[in-house]
């Protein structure tokens, strides 16, 4: 008996113009982590949904439990023991709890008719088992991204998975909840499961992994015991070059000239953000810091028009202007990248061209009213070859590319829009290490061009390696602001936690 569950060897698997699998090895004990690594594109989730029969591989051989498998869907691959939580979860939404659970494999009772005592009985212990303490039968649509995953994982325990496969399951999660998936985590190790962990937050990687193996192009680069490696070798591993630096070289000159301003805005939810008011001048990069829950995003939503106000002006050049809908904010210049792709309209069967284009298409209108393609053409073209979109052209479907990527293009599109104030809400979420830097060196470059920047950033390396000057939110408040110069990891905590626990010792002052 081999000592591996899985073997996958010499995988590869081609695609119209790309060849994401190039004879790919992949081994995995049970009872442990295995963490896949790679840049955007490098070709984990194809890897993946060949094991899984969502993609059919053009060669090479799975063995599982020590004999060859060839799965023809997922339904075949959940049966036999091999379970997978994808990228982007897919839950049914209108469906209870239960229902997701058994999807597909409702127990049976008498006359045939679907057993739901049975089947909300079961699922009650199998969300004991991953802690979330929930009725079974309430509905998905009703449950947060981190309850829908745990779900999931439920989903996956009730089949007896021998495997679980893990495609970036932190991006959308809060510090306590990533806290609660590791918890259930070593649980499924102790059960001899095997884990297969995709992620680019190296942290995590290090953490709660046994192994790890990192692939380059779709290419198969090593297999080492995680104790053995460190943030560096990773990098250098998955990029093939040393990055000396994570953060580009700041080249930008702040100059004196406030291009905008908030004074006292307050939302009408007493929960939300209030009393905010902040500057930014022209060619700095403001950041926000705060804990999840600190209302950054819907501050910063007030101010691109999808939020009401209760009080407070929004100044643009020392000219108070009202911004009541997204468009107005557009009219002043203003874009907002926004943290989820999901919720930030994709358009999965267009092309990159024309989701990168959507923004801006006022922009590319020309003579007569028509669509000038050929600038548009143009300005996209270079704008996906700035960020390093790895795509084979950019006809191809925006579904098809890797999640990282995705991400990629949403930012292309707003680069298009050349905006005076771009308001990036985590930009870099699910994106590699190297494209990362790249999005740092855009930032820079469009500071140093006298564009302004807000980036709300909850990876503390990112806020204080990018930013200008810091602005830390706690519980909907503006609780400081720091200067690059003097700003830590330690100086911003103090101020994401300020007034926490203010309530309880009713000193709420307001
Ligand atoms: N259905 C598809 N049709 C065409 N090309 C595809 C398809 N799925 C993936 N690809 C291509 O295969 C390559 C590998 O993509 P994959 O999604 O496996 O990357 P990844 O390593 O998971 O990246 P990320 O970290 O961004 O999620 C990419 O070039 C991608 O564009
Ligand atoms: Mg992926």
């Amino acid at each position: 008996m081999s000592e591996y569950i899985l073997e996958m060897q010499h995988i590869t698997k081609t695609f119209p113009g790309v060849k994401a699998l190039d004879d790919v090895t992949f081994r995995l004990r049970p009872g442990t982590v295995h963490a896949l690594m790679g840049e955007n594109g490098a070709g984990k989730s194809t890897l993946m949904k060949c094991l899984f029969g969502i993609y059919h591989r053009d060669g090479g051989s799975i063995l599982f439990n020590g004999e060859e498998v060839d799965f023809k869907d997922s339904k075949e691959s959940i049966d036999a023991g091999i379970s997978m939580i994808h990228q982007e979860l897919q839950p049914i939404r209108m469906m209870t709890i239960a229902e997701n659970v058994f999807l597909g494999n409702y127990p049976l009772g008498k006359f045939n008719l679907v057993n739901h005592a049975k089947m909300n009985e079961e699922t009650r212990i199998l969300l004991d088992e991953v802690g979330l303490y929930l009725n079974p039968n309430t509905l998905l649509n009703d449950l947060t991204v981190s309850q829908m995953q745990s779900v999931e994982i439920a989903k996956a325990i009730s089949h007896n998975a021998k495997v679980v496969i893990m495609d970036e399951p932190t991006s959308s999660l809060t510090t306590s909840e990533v806290e609660k998936l590791f918890e259930i985590i070593e649980k499924l190790k102790s059960k001899n499961i095997g884990i297969i962990y995709i992620s680019h937050k190296m942290d995590e990687i290090l953490r709660i992994s046994d192994d790890i193996t990192v692939m380059r192009d779709g290419q198969y680069v090593g297999t080492w015991p995680a104790k053995e490696m460190t943030t560096a070798k990773i990098i250098q591993a998955m990029v093939g070059r040393e990055l000396t630096s994570l953060f580009p070289e700041k080249t930008n000159q702040i100059s004196e000239e406030i291009v905008l301003e908030l004074q006292d805005l307050t939302s009408p939810n007493p929960l939300s953000f209030k009393h905010a008011s902040f500057t930014l001048r022209k060619g700095e990069v403001l950041g926000i810091g705060g804990l999840v829950g600190a209302q950054r995003t819907e501050l910063m939503e007030a101010l691109y028009g999808m939020r009401v106000l209760q009080q407070g002006k929004i100044l643009i050049k020392g000219q108070e202007v009202s911004i009541r809908r997204p468009a107005d904010a557009i009219k002043n210049r203003i874009a907002l990248v926004t943290e989820d792709r999901r919720y930030n309209g994709i358009f999965g069967v267009l092309s990159i061209t024309d989701n990168a284009s959507v923004a801006a298409l006022k922009e590319y209108v020309g003579r007569m009213g028509l669509l000038d393609e050929k600038k548009m053409n143009h300005v996209v073209d270079e704008n996906v070859e700035r960020l390093r979109v790895k795509t084979p052209d950019n006809k191809t479907r925006i579904e098809s590319l890797s999640g990282g990527n995705q991400q990629k293009v949403i930012l292309a599109r707003w680069l298009a829009n050349n905006p005076d104030i771009l308001i990036l809400d985590e930009p870099t979420r699910g994106i590699d290490v190297g494209a990362k830097y790249e999005i740092y060196q855009i930032i820079n470059d469009l500071a140093a061009e006298g564009k302004s920047i807000i980036m709300i950033t909850s990876e503390m390396s990112e806020l204080l390696g990018v930013s200008d000057r810091i602005m830390v939110m706690c519980e909907g408040r503006v609780a400081g602001f720091l200067d690059r110069e003097v700003a830590t990891q330690e100086s911003v905590m103090t101020l994401a936690t300020k007034f926490m626990g203010a309530h309880e010792g009713g000193m709420e002052s307001v």
